[in-house]
C-alpha cells in the first residue's frame, strides 16, 4: 500500500536517512504522513499511549475541585493531603506495604518522578555516579540520567533471569559506583514480570550495597495472569518494597487509570529512606532525602502538580481501595487485544522475541515484542510501515535482540480484520 519510494521520500522530508534514525515521535509523524498520502488508515501500534476512557470518578473529582476554587492557588510542592492519604491506602491495599502518607509525593507523572529521584541521588551521594538499568527499558529514563550528569550501566534481562540476574547485578554493584537501580515491572517493552524471588534478591542486593531501587510501576496490576484487583487480598502487586528499605515506587496515573493527559503520578518513598540524612544535601539547606526531593527538586522543577488531577487520582484510588471501582477490569481490555494480535502474528510466521517468563508464557498486556525471521528490527519496522502498520524497533530500548514492540492500546475491534488482512499480505509477500 506504500511503495519503497514513497517511504523513502517521506523519510527524506523529515530529514531522516532511514527508519534507524527515527525516534518514537518520528515514527508517529512518519506514519501519519504516509497515512495522509496513501489515504489509507494506519494501524498505530507504536506509541505507548492509553487508549481507554478514564472513569467518571476522576472527572467528577476534578470538576468539584475546580468549582471549589483550587485553580487560583499554588499546590503544595509534594502534593495535597488527600492524595497522600489515598496513595498510602492504595499501596497498602494493592501491594501490602506500609508507606506513611507524609512520604508520598505527587508528581506530574512518573516521568517527573524518575527525574526527581535521579536528581536527588545525584546530590545525596556524589561519589556514586551511576544508574543501573535493567533492560530492555523506557529509553527516555537513560536520557534523564544523562541530562543530570549520571552515568548509565545496563544489561538485557532476556537470557539472564533468576539467580543469573542477581549475579549479573552484583558484578556491577561491586564497583561501588551505582547509586540507583531502575526497572519497570511489568517491563516496557518485553512484558516480562520479575518474580517475587528475583525482587527479594534485588532487595537484598540494594541493602547490601546501599543502593536505592527505583521501581517503576507504570503498568501497575497489569500482569493479568494473576487477579491483582482485590484490595487487601492476595495476590498483591509484587514489589521490592517488601524486601528492602532502600526503595521508591513510582505509581503513575497514566496507564493503570488511563489518565496520561492530566500528567499525574505519585512516588511512594520508603519511610526509612525519606528521613535518611545525607550530609551533601546540607548545601541546599535540608538534611533528609525526602525533604530534598519535595522541597528542592519538585519545588524548583514545577512547584508542585495541578490540584485537580491530584483530586482525580485520589478519588480513583479511594474508590479502588474501598472496592467501589475495579480499575483492573477496565484495563484488562489490553490483554484481550494482545492475545488477538499475537495469535494472528504467530499464525503468519512471526515469533515472539521475549517469549517467556522464567519458562512460563508471558502475560497478555499493554506491550509485546515480535519479529519476522531473517530481518533486522529496522527492516521489519520499515516493511510493516509499507503495509500500514506502525511499530517501534527494539534497538533503541537497550535490547540485545532484533524485534519490534507492539503496543495494544490504539487498535480497535473494528481494525481487527484489517490487521489480519495486512499481516497476511505481508507474510504472503515475504515467504
Ligand atoms: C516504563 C514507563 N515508565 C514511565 C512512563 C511514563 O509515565 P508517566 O506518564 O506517568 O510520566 C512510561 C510511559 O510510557 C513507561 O512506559
Amino acid at each position: 500500500m506504500v511503495s519503497k519510494e514513497q517511504l523513502n521520500a517521506a523519510l527524506a522530508r523529515q530529514g531522516l536517512q532511514s527508519v534507524a534514525q527515527a525516534n518514537i515521535r518520528d515514527i508517529q509523524t512518519l506514519s501519519k504522513a504516509l497515512e495522509q498520502e496513501s489515504g489509507e488508515p494506519f494501524i498505530h501500534l507504536e506509541m505507548g499511549v492509553p487508549g481507554l476512557k478514564p472513569s467518571d470518578i476522576a472527572f467528577e473529582a476534578e470538576v468539584e475541585a475546580l468549582k471549589g476554587g483550587c485553580a487560583a492557588v499554588y499546590p503544595p510542592n509534594a502534593g495535597i493531603a488527600r492524595l497522600h492519604e489515598a496513595a498510602s491506602r492504595f499501596v497498602k491495599a494493592f501491594i501490602d506495604v506500609d508507606v506513611a502518607p507524609a512520604h508520598i509525593c505527587a508528581t506530574t507523572g512518573s516521568m517527573q518522578g524518575t527525574f526527581s529521584v535521579m536528581m536527588t541521588m545525584h546530590h545525596a551521594n556524589p561519589a556514586k555516579d551511576t544508574v543501573l538499568f535493567i533492560d530492555p527499558g523506557f529509553n527516555v529514563q537513560k536520557t534523564q540520567a544523562q541530562i543530570i550528569g549520571l552515568k548509565g550501566e545496563h544489561f538485557d534481562v532476556h537470557h539472564c533471569r533468576g539467580q543469573q540476574l542477581l549475579d549479573r547485578m552484583e558484578d556491577i554493584l561491586r564497583t561501588g559506583k551505582v547509586c540507583l537501580i531502575v526497572y519497570s515491572n511489568p517491563n516496557n517493552p518485553s512484558w516480562i514480570c520479575l518474580s517475587d524471588e528475583e525482587l527479594q534478591g534485588i532487595g537484598a542486593l540494594a541493602t547490601r550495597y546501599d543502593v536505592v531501587v527505583l521501581e517503576d510501576l507504570a503498568y501497575f496490576a497489569m500482569d493479568f495472569r494473576k487477579d491483582l484487583s482485590r484490595p487487601y487480598e492476595a495476590p498483591f502487586q509484587p514489589s521490592v518494597a517488601k524486601y528492602t528499605d532502600n526503595y521508591v515506587m513510582a505509581i503513575s496515573g497514566s496507564k493503570a487509570f488511563s489518565y496520561a493527559g492530566q500528567r499525574i503520578g505519585t512516588l511512594a518513598i520508603s519511610d526509612r529512606l525519606y528521613v535518611r540524612e545525607y550530609a551533601p544535601l546540607g548545601a541546599f539547606g535540608v538534611k533528609s532525602w525526602g525533604d530534598f526531593l519535595s522541597g528542592r527538586v519538585l519545588y524548583t522543577m514545577s512547584s508542585g502538580t495541578a490540584h485537580a488531577p491530584q483530586h482525580a487520582l485520589a478519588a480513583m484510588m479511594e474508590a479502588a481501595v474501598e472496592g467501589r471501582f475495579d480499575f483492573v477490569a477496565e484495563i484488562r481490555e489490553y490483554g484481550r487485544r494482545a492475545k488477538f494480535m499475537k495469535d494472528v502474528l504467530l499464525r503468519h510466521g512471526f515469533y515472539l522475541v521475549y517469549d517467556n517468563d522464567l519458562g512460563a508464557p508471558l502475560a497478555d498486556g499493554f506491550y509485546f515484542t515480535t519479529q519476522y525471521p531473517g530481518m533486522t528490527d529496522i527492516e521489519l519496522t520499515a516493511e510493516l510501515m509499507r503495509y500500514g502498520i506502525a511499530v517501534f524497533p527494539l534497538e533503541s530500548m537497550g535490547s540485545d535482540e532484533q524485534g519490534v514492540r507492539i503496543c495494544t492500546s490504539f487498535i480497535t475491534d473494528a481494525q481487527f480484520p484489517l490487521f489480519e488482512q495486512r499481516i497476511s499480505a505481508f507474510a504472503a509477500d515475504h515467504r
